[in-house]
């Protein structure tokens, strides 16, 4: 063990105290600990900090237009208030209760404890809904989890959204691009529809701006006198779980490789520290599989003192399977360590977690409307974030956190807080949505949280380019109405279309549904050379898209052996839902009216309607250093292509790009060779010198 643990100064304060216009109230967790599993449900309910709230949360929700609630992590706010509100009659006549998370898995995680606490089946009175899988009933569920996303899908439909009686916006402080749209959007509902309640819930959230921004109106004020009408200023209630002390340590010196160094920290903990739980903070898929395969090869040459770990993925796209492990209790004599990205830092509560490992960084998205360019970034995670973490260890008694980073570090490199996540997306995804609610001075929205002017205006040129909006900046009919409907990134979307007139829209579904998952390869640490080995038997010299295609071919041929994927180095769930998706996207493309057509054997097709989806990502190769250098046509920034990219050392003249992340070097992730003629005839606007403006409004 090369590291040198030094003690912390700072004491994690796990609420900021508010003043004036908060309703304080206090209580504490129960501190006994060692009957969790074996209580009744409903005592474990009944220990939950909000469970005291009950009556002040009812009230506030009756005689307040909105009512925001802030409470730490694991103090009930998402599993038992819309239980609070069905029994208080929200959700008679009918009427359904909703509540929003950003995170798909903690959609599903929340909605089966909350239908097991009721005792109900899972997608009858409660139910959730997520892209591709909809676990509810229209005429049975009267407490509906969901993402924002999908509440934003859902307004497409039914604008006022009448269904519901309450919506809670739940993880409030995280600031997704789609919590912020839904906020600005419920305020909007809020004014057509009175009788509407909404409740903003959060770990730590800036309560008195968020507060404020609810009250930013002056129809709101207006209406203050009327009878009726639930009061307009929102109510902020504060319920107050005090965790246990939890003790920080800092490495004394910058870790080198942050996988290895949480490995060796689990492994110290594991031989010196009494029993509880670990949970430890990576930032991907990634680095937790690698983590894994690492601390079980670690623990196995080190014999019978690791023996007893349990040790445990955590990430989006997990089955459910998987989920129930990790929310199971720890049987005894054996010490459960979970490897997360920071959907356990405030979306999910594991029971049993004295000791936290954080790496403090998190993978994050940011764009730059200058050189057009979105990226994926490992990057440090905010003081506000790494609190939220340590948190984590001090729920069943005092605990530990092992923070991966100097103390010099916590104080200096990381912000206080986060930035929303609008003020650092491309907004081709958010600006079509909204313009397809018919919300047309996208500019004039009123934004918890405004976007920057040249992010909108790059996202209009880019809509514009792709036929999705016309000269005043309005939907196009049918491309701008079709692409708004498919619930997948608009580019993406339009691939699609594009496939339909070139033929070849049953390659092109297959292709946006691998697109859609994270990865359907393996992670491999330490078996880099097996795995590209396994890729060199479906590459294909087009690049990825195509050898998509013929690794979907062989999981069919294979007839969809899980076997067949541990050979290949493929993951096996991920296959399966690739499947899942493909048939939703299926349904979906009839609905619009493509008929699937296969392309057989014309690989130049798939590859021209990924150029009409995704020009703007076209590169050039401009040298061969470093393995292949690249530029983008538009902006000119440098890009290469990831390793993982059948296309690595391959270097075609001229690629296309999904998506980059960033590490050392901007790096290209899933890429396919074209001919930049290509560029002129899909889009011409946008690769012409004369470059058209559409109207902005
Ligand atoms: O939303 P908040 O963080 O305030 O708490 P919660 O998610 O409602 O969790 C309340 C309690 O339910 C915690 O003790 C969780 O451990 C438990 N829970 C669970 O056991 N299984 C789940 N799938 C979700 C929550
Ligand atoms: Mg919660």
């Amino acid at each position: 063990m090369a590291q040198f643990w030094k003690p912390g100064t700072e004491k994690p304060r796990l609420l900021e105290d508010e003043d004036g216009g908060v309703i304080f109230l206090s209580s504490s967790y129960s501190s006994s600990s060692s009957g969790y599993g074996y209580v009744s449900i409903e005592k474990q309910r009944q220990r939950l900090p909000v469970y005291k709230y009950r009556t002040a949360i009812l009230y506030l929700v009756e005689s307040h237009a909105t009512t925001i609630v802030v409470g730490e992590t694991g103090s009930g706010k998402t599993t038992q208030i819309p239980q609070f509100l069905k029994e208080a009659g929200w959700a008679d006549g009918g009427r359904v209760i909703a509540c929003t998370q950003p995170r798909r898995l903690a959609v599903q995680a929340v909605a089966s404890r909350v239908a097991e606490e009721m005792g109900v089946k899972l997608g009858e009175e409660v139910g959730y809904t997520i892209r591709f899988e909809d676990i509810s009933n229209p005429d049975l569920t009267r407490i509906k989890f969901l993402t924002d996303g999908v509440l934003l899908r859902e307004m497409m439909d039914d604008p006022l959204l009448t269904k519901y009686s309450v919506i809670m916006v739940d993880e409030a402080h995280e600031r997704s691009i789609s919590t912020d749209i839904v906020l600005g959007l419920l305020k909007k509902i809020q004014k057509r529809r009175p009788e509407l309640r909404l409740i903003i819930s959060s770990a730590t959230i800036e309560a008195k701006s968020m507060s404020n921004f609810f009250l930013s109106s002056k129809r709101h004020q207006a209406l203050e006198g009327e009878e009726l009408r639930p009061r307009l200023e929102p109510a902020i209630l504060s319920v107050e779980g005090r965790g246990f002390n939890v003790q920080i340590h800092y490495v004394e010196d910058p870790v080198r490789d942050y996988v290895q160094a949480a490995v060796s920290t689990v492994l110290l903990i594991n031989d010196k520290e009494p029993p509880g739980d670990i949970l430890v903070f990576l930032t991907g898929q990634d680095d937790i599989d690698a983590a894994i395969k690492l601390l079980t090869e670690e623990a196995r040459s080190n014999g019978k003192n690791s023996s007893g770990l349990i040790i445990l993925p955590l990430y989006s796209g997990l089955t459910r399977a998987e989920q129930d492990l990790i929310f199971s209790p720890t049987p005894k004599g054996k010490r459960k360590v979970v490897i997360s990205t920071n959907i356990a830092e405030t979306s999910l509560t594991l029971e049993g977690i004295v000791y936290v490992v954080d790496s403090g960084f998190s993978k994050q998205r940011f764009y730059n409307p200058i050189s057009d360019i979105e990226n994926l970034v490992v990057a440090p995670i905010s003081k506000a974030s790494a609190r939220q973490r340590a948190g984590r260890a001090g729920r069943l008694r005092p605990g530990k956190c092992y923070r991966l980073y100097t103390e010099e570090f916590f104080l200096n490199e990381m912000s206080v807080q986060g930035i929303p996540e609008i003020q650092r997306s491309n907004l081709v995804s958010c600006v079509i949505q909204l313009k397809a609610l018919g919300i047309d001075n996208i500019l004039g929205f009123d934004w918890p949280a405004s976007p920057s002017p040249e992010s909108m205006i790059r996202a209009l040129e880019v809509l514009y380019s792709l036929g999705v909006l016309d000269d005043d900046a309005k939907l196009t009919s049918p491309v701008g109405f079709q692409v708004a409907e498919i619930p997948l990134e608009p580019l993406i979307a339009k691939m699609i279309l594009s496939s339909n007139e070139l033929g070849c829209s049953d390659e092109m579904i297959t292709i946006a549904a691998v697109l859609s998952i994270q990865s359907i390869w393996f992670s491999a640490r330490g078996a880099q050379k097996e795995l590209d080995e396994a890729k060199l038997r479906f590459a294909a010299a087009e690049g990825d898209h195509v050898t998509f295609l013929n690794i979907y071919k062989g999981f069919l041929q294979s007839g969809k052996s899980s076997k067949w994927c541990h050979k290949n180095f493929i993951n096996y769930h991920a296959m399966k839902k690739v499947i899942e998706i493909r048939e939703q996207l299926k349904r979906i493309a009839l609905r619009l009216g493509i008929v699937l057509k296969s392309c057989e054997t014309d690989m130049q097709l798939v590859r021209k309607a990924v150029t009409a989806g995704f020009f703007a990502n076209a590169c050039r190769l401009e040298a061969y250093s470093h393995g292949g250098m690249y530029k983008t046509i538009r902006g000119s920034q440098e890009v290469y292509i990831h390793p993982s990219s059948v296309l690595f050392r391959v270097n075609p003249k001229c690629v296309i790009y999904h998506s980059l992340v960033s590490t050392d070097r901007q790096y290209m992730r899933n890429v396919i060779s074209i001919d930049p003629s290509w560029l002129t005839e899909v889009a011409p606007h946008f690769y012409q010198q004369q470059r058209h403006n559409p109207t902005i409004h």
